[in-house]
C-alpha cells in the first residue's frame, strides 16, 4: 500500500473546497496494513482481469482490489486499518455481485456495520465495470471507523471488486429524490443504447410506502433517444423518483421532465426501419405477446417490454388495444416492475360476474403474470404466479391483493395461461415448468389452484397454450392442442384436468415466429393468435424500438395428408388494409418472361397466389422477395424454404399468401407458417416470380399493395 490516509495533493486553484484524503488506492503490490482472510482477493491488488473474467474496466491507476481470484466460488475478506472520518463524504469505486451481506463493502464503527455497498449485478450478463458510489458521512465525523470488503458468495456474481477509497467534500454520485406534479402524461428521460449505463430508479406516487414502480434506465448527457414513463393513468398525482447516479450526469438529470411529448415523438412510425402494418413498441424492447382477451369490441395485446432501452430488461406489460387488430393504439403499460420482480409472461382472461374470489362486482377482466422475483430489488421473492383484474374493461388493472394464487413451484415455472372449462366449470392453468415440461393446475375461483397433472411437449419449452378445436369443423370430433413457444404442439384430449396425448410434436410454425398465444373471449369461436417475431442478430440497430409482432392469423384443425394438422390463415382484418390489387389470375409464367411483378419494390404488400401444381413444369416455383429466396416451392420433393417436412399440395393446389413490410415476410403455404426478417433492406430489389426449368401456372396471382396502419 503505498498511500494510506495521506492527503492528496492537488492544486489548490483546482479547488477551494478542502484537498482529498487518500484511503487507499491500491496501487501497491500486497495490501499493507489491511488484513486478508481468505483467497478470493488473492495476495495484493491486481492490475485488471484475472483468468475468466470479463474486462474490468472503471478503475483508477493501475491496480485494484479484484475478489475474483480463484473465480466466483472462492470467499475470503479485507479489512483496512481503522482511520479517521474527515471529510463529508466516502466516495470509492466498486462493482461486481449485488448481494448485500454477501459481496459487499461495510463501513464499520464500533464494530458495527454503518453503511454497506455492494455490486450491480445478480444475473449472469453484466459488466465488470466499476462505478462511483458515495457515502454521505458527514454525521460520523472525527469519529474512528474502519472498512470490510465480503465475498462469502458462490456461484453467478459471487465476488466484489473495489477501488480508489476517498474521503472528499464533493459526492462523486448524487443521491436524488425529486417531486414531479403529473399534469401531462410522460416523464421523459434521454438515454444512451449501452447497456452498462444503466441506474435504477424507483417511482413512488403521493408519498405512497411501496414504489409504484422501478426501472433501471441508462439516463445520458448525449442521448441516443429519449424514452418515457406512461403516466396517463396518474394525472393530478405526484410521482417521486429517487435514486444514486454518477456525479456526471446531473445534467441529463436536469432534463427529465413532464411533458405532453417526447423528442422524436415527431417521426414516430416514420423511421427506416419501422414495421408498417405490424405492431411494434413506440419504444423500447419488444418480446412475447401476453395477456391476449378480447373484450367488448376491443382486441387487448399486452406484451413483454422494455420501455427504457433497445434490448431486454425491465420486464413490463406494454399494452396496446386494437377493434381491427391491425390498427393498435397504445395505453399506458399494463403491468410495470416492483416489489415482486420483473414481470413476465401471461395471459389476458374474461371473467364473468362472480367467476372468481377477486374483489370485484361485476364482469372484470383479469391478467394472470409471472412475478420474476428473481428479478426484483429486494432478496426474498421467488418466481411465481400472480393476478392483476381491472375493473372498467381494461383500461386500468389493480395487482391482487392476495398474491401470489401460485406459490413457486420448480425452476423458474412460468407463462400461466388461464382459461375456462366449461363441462367442469372450472379454471385451467397450464404453466411451463422447465426443460419441456409443464402442468396443470385448476381452480374454482382462480384464486384457489390445484396441481392436476403434469404433460410434456417434447423438444419445446415455455410460454404453453391450451385450446380445442373442431376438425374440420364439425362440432362433435374436436380435439385439444397443447402448444409450446416454438410453434409445437402435442393433439390430444382433455378432460379438465388432464391432457392425454394422441400424437405429436409436429411442427406448425417456422422461422422467426416464437412465444405466441391465442386470444382468450375472441368472437365467433375464433382463435386468433399472434406471436414475437424474434431476432437472433442484432435486431433493428440503430431504431429506439426493437423487434415486431407477426401477422395476425386464424387457426383451424384439418384433416390433412397425414392426419388431422392444424392450420393457419392471415386473419381476415388484412382485407381491411389493402389500398390497391394488381390481379394476374391465370398467368403462366416461365423465366426469361419479363416479370410482372418487377414494378413491386418496397415494404408492404401481400402475394395471394394459388398454384396449379399438375399444370407446372418448373422445378422450383415460389417468389424471390427483394433478392432473399424466401418462398420457393420444389414440386420434387413438396419442400418449401423455411418449413421442415413437406408441403402437400391440397386437390392439386398450393395456397401462398405472402405478407412483406419493412423488414419482415411472412409466408403462409397450405396453412403452414413461415416468417423471417428481411436484411436487405427493401426499395431497392424488386419481387419476382420464380419458375426455374419450367412454367408455372397461376390460378390465382394477386399483388394487394398494403396500407400503412400507422397513418
Ligand atoms: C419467452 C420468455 C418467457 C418469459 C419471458 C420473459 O420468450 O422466456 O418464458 O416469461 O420470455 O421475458
Amino acid at each position: 500500500m503505498r498511500l494510506l490516509l495521506l492527503p492528496l495533493l492537488c492544486l489548490p486553484a483546482l479547488s477551494a473546497a478542502a484537498t482529498d484524503v487518500i484511503v487507499a488506492d491500491f496501487e501497491g503490490e500486497d495490501f499493507g496494513s489491511w488484513k486478508v482472510t481468505g483467497s478470493a482477493f488473492g495476495k495484493g491488488p491486481v492490475a485488471g482481469s484475472l483468468p475468466g473474467q470479463m474486462q474490468v474496466s472503471g478503475f483508477i491507476g493501475q491496480r485494484l482490489v479484484n475478489g475474483y481470484h480463484g473465480g466466483d466460488d472462492a470467499l475470503g475478506t479485507l479489512e483496512s486499518p481503522e482511520f479517521k472520518v474527515e471529510r463529508k463524504f466516502l466516495n470509492f469505486l466498486i462493482g461486481g455481485g449485488r448481494f448485500p451481506g454477501e459481496t459487499c463493502m461495510d463501513l464499520l464503527l464500533d464494530g458495527k456495520v454503518v453503511r454497506t455497498a455492494t455490486g450491480r449485478y445478480t444475473q449472469p450478463g453484466g459488466s465488470e465495470r466499476l462505478d462511483w458510489q458515495t457515502w454521505d458521512v458527514a454525521d460520523l465525523a472525527g469519529k474512528s471507523v474502519s472498512l470490510r470488503i465480503t465475498d462469502k458468495r458462490t456461484g453467478t456474481w459471487g465476488h466484489i471488486n473495489v477501488d480508489n477509497i476517498v474521503q472528499s467534500d464533493a459526492p462523486k454520485t448524487l443521491e436524488l429524490k425529486k417531486e414531479f406534479a403529473i399534469t401531462d402524461r410522460y416523464l421523459i428521460w434521454p438515454v444512451s443504447r449501452d447497456p452498462s449505463q444503466r441506474q435504477r430508479f424507483w417511482f413512488t406516487l403521493d408519498g405512497e410506502e411501496k414504489p409504484l414502480l422501478y426501472a433501471d434506465i441508462c439516463l445520458s448527457n448525449n442521448p441516443d433517444f429519449w424514452v418515457f414513463t406512461d403516466l396517463a393513468d396518474h394525472q393530478g398525482r405526484k410521482v417521486t423518483v429517487t435514486g444514486t447516479i454518477p456525479g456526471v450526469l446531473g445534467d441529463a438529470w436536469e432534463k427529465v421532465k413532464i411533458s405532453d411529448t417526447y423528442p422524436g415523438e415527431e417521426v414516430i412510425y416514420q423511421e427506416e426501419l419501422r414495421p408498417q402494418y405490424h405492431f411494434s413498441s413506440r419504444r423500447g424492447w419488444l418480446n412475447d405477446p401476453n395477456g391476449m382477451v378480447w373484450h367488448d369490441g376491443q382486441w387487448h395485446l399486452f406484451y413483454q417490454h422494455n420501455p427504457y432501452n433497445h434490448g431486454w430488461h425491465n420486464m413490463t406489460w406494454g399494452h396496446a388495444v386494437s377493434s381491427d387488430l391491425f390498427h393498435w393504439k397504445e395505453k399506458p403499460p399494463g403491468l410495470q416492475p416492483d416489489q415482486e420482480g420483473y414481470m413476465y409472461s401471461g395471459s389476458g382472461i374474461f371473467a364473468p360476474k362472480g367467476s372468481t374470489a377477486l374483489p370485484v362486482k361485476g364482469d372484470s377482466l383479469v391478467l394472470a403474470y409471472t412475478a420474476n422475483g428473481n428479478h426484483g430489488y429486494e432478496p426474498g421473492h421467488k418466481v411465481v404466479q400472480s393476478l392483476a383484474f381491472s375493473e372498467d374493461g381494461g383500461k386500468t388493472f389493480t395487482k391482487f391483493k392476495g398474491n401470489p394464487v401460485l406459490p413457486h413451484v420448480v425452476a423458474e415455472n412460468r407463462d400461466p395461461k388461464i382459461f375456462w372449462h366449461e363441462p367442469s366449470k372450472h379454471w385451467v392453468m397450464p404453466l411451463y415448468y422447465d426443460g419441456e415440461d409443464y402442468g396443470i393446475y385448476t381452480s374454482p375461483d382462480m384464486v384457489k389452484w390445484e396441481k392436476t397433472s403434469d404433460y410434456k411437449i417434447p423438444t419445446d419449452g415455455e410460454c404453453p397454450d391450451l385450446f380445442e378445436l373442431p376438425v374440420d369443423g364439425d362440432a362433435k370430433n374436436t380435439r385439444w392442442i397443447a402448444w409450446g413457444a416454438q410453434g409445437k404442439y402435442m393433439l390430444g384430449s382433455f378432460d379438465g384436468k388432464t391432457f392425454k396425448p394422441e400424437s405429436g410434436p409436429h411442427q406448425h410454425y417456422f422461422g422467426a415466429a416464437y412465444a405466441g398465444q391465442s386470444y382468450d373471449n375472441a368472437p365467433d369461436k375464433r382463435r386468433v393468435h399472434i406471436g414475437w417475431m424474434r431476432d437472433t442478430g442484432a435486431g433493428f440497430q440503430g431504431m429506439p424500438f426493437n423487434l415486431q409482432m407477426t401477422l395476425p392469423m386464424d387457426f383451424t384443425l384439418r384433416k390433412q395428408g397425414d392426419g388431422i394438422r392444424l392450420w393457419s390463415e392471415p386473419s381476415k382484418e388484412v382485407e381491411g388494409i389493402r389500398s390497391a390489387t394488381k390481379d394476374l389470375n391465370g398467368l403462366a409464367f416461365s423465366s426469361g418472361q419479363v416479370d410482372p411483378l418487377a414494378e413491386f419494390k418496397g415494404g408492404q404488400y401481400e402475394i395471394e397466389a394459388v398454384i396449379d401444381v399438375a399444370a407446372t413444369t418448373a422445378s422450383e416455383v415460389g417468389f424471390r422477395i427483394f433478392d432473399d429466396h424466401a418462398a420457393i416451392w420444389k414440386p420434387g420433393d413438396e419442400q418449401f424454404t423455411g418449413a421442415r417436412g413437406k408441403q402437400a399440395p391440397v386437390d392439386g393446389k398450393l395456397n401462398v399468401r405472402i405478407f412483406v413490410d419493412t423488414v419482415s415476410m411472412e409466408v403462409f403455404v397450405n396453412g403452414t407458417y413461415v416468417s423471417k426478417f428481411i436484411r436487405q433492406l427493401p426499395g431497392t430489389k424488386p419481387i419476382r416470380i420464380v419458375a426455374n426449368g419450367g412454367e408455372v401456372k397461376f390460378d390465382t396471382l394477386k399483388v394487394h399493395t398494403l396500407k400503412s396502419v400507422w397513418k
